[in-house]
C-alpha cells in the first residue's frame, strides 16, 4: 500500500517540526505549510529550508486565503495540524476551522489529525475556567470536522515530557533543582509523560492505520506513567540526595492561581486537573479509543522503560541545566532568571501568596491599632472639649464679674451669674442651699489672672 502523502501545518512549531521529521523518517511524501505571514522570521525560514534539504516540500498557504489552503490540502492524503495551543506561547486553535472549510471543499483528504496532542478534550467537560478554553476550542474543531464528514484521528498525547518532566512536574519549571521541590498536594496522582519525538513517531505511525480511523489514539506507554513523587525519587536517586520537600494544598493552589494573569491561569488550571485530580489516567479507554503502545509495541524505544526518564534528567545534569549549576552564567544572569522564574513558578507564586497573607495580616493589625487609637483620641477630645467649655464659662463669669465691679463698684456674684444658664452654673460649681444660690470661690482665679497680667516676670 502506498504511504499517504502528508501535509504538516504548523510545521515550524515545537511539536510541528518533530512531526515533519517523523513523517520524513517514516518515508512519507511530506509537505510543510509555508505561510507568508512568517515575514522576516529568519529562523522559521531556515527551518523550512532545512526540511526541504531533508526531502520535504513546501506548500505556500495562508489562513487568510481560503483558496491557498484548498490548494495546499489538495496535494496530500493526510493533513496533520500542530498549530499553537499553549496560552503562555500562543493559542490559535480555532484557526483550524478555516482548514476544515478548505478540506471540506477540496474533498480529497482521507484523514485529518487536528492540533490536540494533550488531555482528551472530550473528557474535560467539567474543566475549570479559564483553562477549559483549550478543551472547548478543541471540541469546537472536532464538531466542525465531524459535521464536515472528514475522517479523523485525535491524538491524546498527555503531558509533553519537556514541559512536565524536567521541572519535576512543577508548573513554570522545566529544569529540576538539586535542593528542593514543591509537591502538588499528595503528589500521588499518576501523570503520563511522553517524549515529544515519541509523540511525533506514534502520530505518523497511526495515519495509515485503519484501527485508529475516526478514533482517539491515547499515548499511554506503561513506563511513562508516574506520579510526581515517583519522578522526584528518580531524580533523587540520580543526584544521590534527598530534596527538601514542601507541599501545596489544592486550596492554596487555587488561591494562588487566581492572582495570576490569564495565560498563566490557563496553564495552572491544566496542572490542577492533572496533578490534583489525576485526569489523565483515571479512566479506562473505551470503544472510541486505542492505546498507542498496544497498537505499536515495537515503537518507540524511548517509551519502553523508565530509562528514558533518567536519561532526560541525566542529560539536564550533563548540560548544567539544574538550578545549582548556573553559576557559570554570572550572578546577574541568575538574578534575572530567578526574577523571571519567580513570576509564575510555584515557589514564586507560593511566595507571593504568603507575602499577600502577611501583608493582609499586617494591614488588619494596623487597622485594629488605628481603631484603638481613634477611640482613645475621641475620649481625649471629649475631655478637652469639656475643659474648654468650663474654661469658657469661667471666662464669661469672670468677665461679667469684672464688668459689674467696674460698673457699680460692688462685687456681686449673683449679678454676674445671672446671665449663665442652669447647666452652665452647675458646671462652674454653683449650688443651691435652701433655694439660695451659692457661687463657687473663683476669686483666686481672678486674682491669679490679674497677678499674671501685672507681673511681667511671671
Ligand atoms: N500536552 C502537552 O503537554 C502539550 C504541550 C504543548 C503543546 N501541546 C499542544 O500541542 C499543539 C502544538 O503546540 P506547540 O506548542 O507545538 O505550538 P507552537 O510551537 O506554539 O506553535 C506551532 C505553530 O503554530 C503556527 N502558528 C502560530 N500562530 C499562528 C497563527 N496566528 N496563524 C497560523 N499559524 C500559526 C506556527 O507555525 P508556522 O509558522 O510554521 O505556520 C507555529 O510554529 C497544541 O495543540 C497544543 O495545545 C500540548
Amino acid at each position: 500500500m502506498r504511504k499517504s502523502r502528508v501535509l504538516v501545518v504548523g510545521g515550524t512549531g515545537y511539536l510541528g517540526k518533530r512531526l515533519v521529521n517523523a513523517s520524513l523518517a517514516q518515508g512519507h511524501v511530506t509537505y510543510v505549510l509555508h505561510r507568508p505571514e512568517i515575514g522576516v522570521d529568519i529562523e522559521k525560514l531556515q527551518m523550512l529550508l532545512s526540511f526541504k534539504a531533508q526531502g520535504a516540500r513546501l506548500a505556500e498557504g495562508s489562513f487568510n486565503d481560503h483558496r491557498s489552503l484548498v490548494n495546499a490540502v489538495k496535494l496530500v492524503d493526510v493533513v496533520i495540524c500542530a498549530i499553537s495551543g499553549v496560552h503562555v506561547r500562543s493559542h490559535n486553535i480555532l484557526e483550524q476551522l478555516k482548514l476544515v472549510e478548505a478540506m471540506k471543499e477540496a474533498g480529497n483528504v482521507k484523514r485529518f489529525l487536528p492540533s490536540e496532542f494533550g488531555t482528551d478534550p472530550a473528557r474535560m467537560g467539567d474543566a475549570m475556567e479559564p483553562g477549559r478554553v483549550t478543551f472547548d476550542d478543541k471540541m469546537v474543531v472536532r464538531k466542525a470536522i465531524e459535521e464536515a464528514g472528514i475522517s479523523f484521528t485525535y491524538v491524546s498525547a498527555n503531558c509533553f515530557a519537556g514541559y512536565f518532566l524536567g521541572g519535576l512536574c512543577q508548573p513554570g519549571k522545566i529544569t529540576p533543582s538539586k535542593d528542593s521541590v514543591l509537591l502538588l498536594g499528595e503528589a500521588n496522582h499518576k501523570v503520563i509523560y511522553v517524549d515529544e519525538d515519541d509523540i511525533a513517531t506514534y502520530t505518523i505511525k497511526t495515519i495509515d492505520d485503519p484501527r485508529t480511523l475516526n478514533k482517539t489514539l491515547y499515548l499511554r506507554p506503561p513506563k511513562n506513567i508516574l506520579s510526581q513523587r515517583e519522578v522526584v525519587e528518580i531524580w533523587e536517586k540520580l543526584i544521590g540526595k534527598v530534596l527538601e520537600k514542601s507541599a501545596m494544598s489544592k486550596e492554596d493552589f487555587l488561591t494562588m492561581m487566581k492572582g495570576q494573569n490569564y495565560a498563566e491561569q490557563v496553564g495552572l488550571s491544566h496542572y490542577y486537573h492533572v496533578c490534583y485530580e489525576g485526569c489523565l489516567a483515571n479512566f479506562e479507554i473505551g470503544e472510541g479509543g486505542e492505546e498507542a503502545s498496544k497498537l505499536y509495541p515495537e515503537l518507540p524505544r524511548k517509551s519502553q522503560s523508565t530509562d528514558w526518564i533518567e536519561a532526560i534528567l541525566r542529560n539536564l545534569i550533563h548540560q548544567g541545566m539544574c538550578y545549582c549549576l548556573p553559576m557559570a552564567m554570572g550572578v546577574e544572569k541568575i538574578k534575572v532568571m530567578e526574577e523571571e522564574a519567580c513570576s509564575w513558578t510555584i515557589e514564586g507564586l507560593r511566595g507571593r501568596l504568603l507575602a499577600e497573607r502577611v501583608k493582609s495580616r499586617t494591614a488588619k493589625e494596623q487597622v485594629e491599632h488605628l481603631e484603638k487609637r481613634l477611640t482613645e483620641l475621641q475620649g481625649q477630645l471629649a475631655i478637652e472639649s469639656e475643659s474648654r467649655d468650663t474654661a469658657e464659662m469661667k471666662l464669661k463669669w469672670l468677665t461679667q464679674k469684672m464688668k459689674s465691679l467696674n460698673g457699680n463698684g460692688s462685687s456681686s456674684s449673683s449679678t454676674a451669674s445671672s446671665d449663665l444658664n442652669l447647666q452652665e452654673k452647675r458646671s462652674l460649681g454653683f449650688h443651691f442651699d435652701d433655694n439660695v444660690e451659692v457661687c463657687p470661690d473663683m476669686t483666686s482665679s481672678l486674682i491669679m489672672s490679674t497677678a499674671h497680667e501685672e507681673d511681667p516676670s511671671s
